[in-house]
């Protein structure tokens, strides 16, 4: 709390100090490129001692923060990584900081305490938005900091990997947004436990829901889908197909997905699978680079499943900006619960579990998801610590949506919402 008056104090210090230093007129929007319908940021001030400024404040701050993913084009798009390229983005980059979609992530902090949260700290963003609403002010390349050594990028999964290949000649077209799923069939795999999953950086995906596909029917129910589809693959159908068992997902933003340390779920040799795709739609030459999917796959594992928490999805009104759900269910299962996966779909804004303990023994809260992007953030997150789950335990689950932006999509066509309110809780007995 005192953090956040603090930066407040700073950003009202900081704007004093420009008026008084740079008192002139300001020409308008030299520097925006953002089609959002904000008002053009200021031109940049050129004071060196203004705070917060380039050198001393955003660029070490956006080093630790974006340029994983910012730091070339092909993870999210666009770069970050130097004061002209900040520049070129600041009303955007203003957007999605102010409105906590970057880094995506999305979790509030107070409602379980998870690994690897990139988020900014609220003074952060106000240091973000602060500066750019003073005009950006460059500072002097001379007051840096000495770079800290920049956290690792992403580690590569270690170990031999299985790696599974889908939709060769499939070229995604302009419904490119759209996932696609493809029936991945005769690969080489191993029984065992797969404990980790990862993407390649250059394949031209953007997020693979992996299923697995434990009996013929469902390998044959997916092939007649296969069939009935001129192009290769098919379009996912709304209802999951029997006998297929969610995995995991990874996003061009987070590529790597290890499962908690000694667990996994178990596969069996020559285990077939569902690959739900999304294509990335910078990718100008439309045909897919490489439908590709590696998974690391280990003999011995403590087996985990995904017991799901579900509203009734269909029930979502539509033509609401904030149109919500909530049902309570017995959870089916015990043991503990190392991370949670929300799992809905594009017109999805939030989503909350709690958990009552049975008898009134007290109630818990497991995720707060907000700020809901469907391409990035739909993961799984696992708890710093794995928390305990008795028999009879009730799930309590909320979504929220805005369903304007189906009506918009979907004028003059009646169908159903095609959405999704889950919370999958990764167990271990
Ligand atoms: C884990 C990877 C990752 C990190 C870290 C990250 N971004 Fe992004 N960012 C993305 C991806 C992927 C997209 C493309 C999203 C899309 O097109 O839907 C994106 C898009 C954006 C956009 C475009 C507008 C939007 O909201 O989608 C802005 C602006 C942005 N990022 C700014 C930032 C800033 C500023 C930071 C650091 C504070 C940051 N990002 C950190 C992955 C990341």
């Amino acid at each position: 709390m005192s953090r956040v008056i603090q930066a407040a104090y700073v950003a009202v210090a900081a704007s004093t100090i420009l008026l008084v230093a740079c008192s002139k007129e300001r020409p308008e929007g030299g520097a925006t490129l953002a089609a959002t319908a904000e008002k053009a940021p200021p031109a940049p001030a050129t004071n060196a001692a203004v705070r917060p400024n380039y050198w001393q404040d955003i660029g070490p701050l956006f080093r630790d923060k974006c340029i994983d993913c910012h730091g070339d084009a092909t993870a999210a798009g666009f770069v970050l990584s130097s004061y002209d390229h900040v520049l070129a983005r600041a009303s955007m980059v203003r957007h999605a900081v102010a409105g906590r979609h970057m880094p995506p992530w999305g979790i509030e902090s107070g409602c379980g305490t998870f690994d690897h949260d990139p988020g900014l700290a609220a003074d952060q963003v106000a240091l973000v938005t602060t500066w750019i609403d003073n005009g950006m002010p460059e500072g002097d390349p001379r007051s840096a900091p000495p770079p800290t050594p920049r956290k690792e990028l992403v580690q590569p999964l270690a170990g031999p990997l299985t790696t599974l290949s889908f939709g060769q000649g499939y070229e995604p077209g302009p419904g490119d947004a759209i996932d696609r799923c493809f029936l991945v069939e005769g690969a080489d795999v191993a029984a065992g436990f797969v404990t980790g999953l990862s993407l390649p950086r250059d394949a031209g995906l953007r997020q693979v829901t992996l299923f697995a596909v434990d009996t013929d029917s469902a390998a044959d129910a997916a092939r007649a889908l296969d069939a009935a589809d001129a192009e290769p693959g098919f379009r996912c159908p709304t209802q999951r197909l029997a006998n297929t068992r969610v995995l995991a997902s990874v996003t061009s933003g987070e590529p790597v997905l290890r499962l908690p340390s000694g667990t996994g779920f178990a596969l069996t040799a020559k285990q077939r699978f569902i690959a739900q795709t999304q294509f990335e739609i910078l990718f100008s030459d439309r045909s897919i680079r490489r439908g590709e999917i590696s998974l690391l796959v280990e003999a011995n594992a403590r087996p985990a499943r995904w017991v799901e928490v579900r509203a009734d999805a269909s029930k979502v009104k539509t033509n609401e900006r904030a149109a919500t759900i909530e049902e309570w269910s017995v959870i089916q299962g015990a043991g503990q619960v190392y991370g949670v996966y929300p799992f809905m779909r594009r017109l999805a804004t939030s989503l909350q579990l709690r958990i009552d303990r049975p008898e009134g023994r007290g109630r818990r809260c497991m995720i707060q998801q907000t700020s809901w992007q469907y391409p990035m953030l739909r993961v799984p997150r696992f708890y710093t610590s794995p928390i305990p789950l008795e028999a009879g335990s009730l799930g309590v689950l909320s979504c929220r949506y805005n369903t304007l932006e189906f009506s918009a999509v979907a004028a003059g066509v009646s169908r159903a919402v095609d959405e999704e309110c889950a919370a999958l809780l990764y167990l271990v007995d």
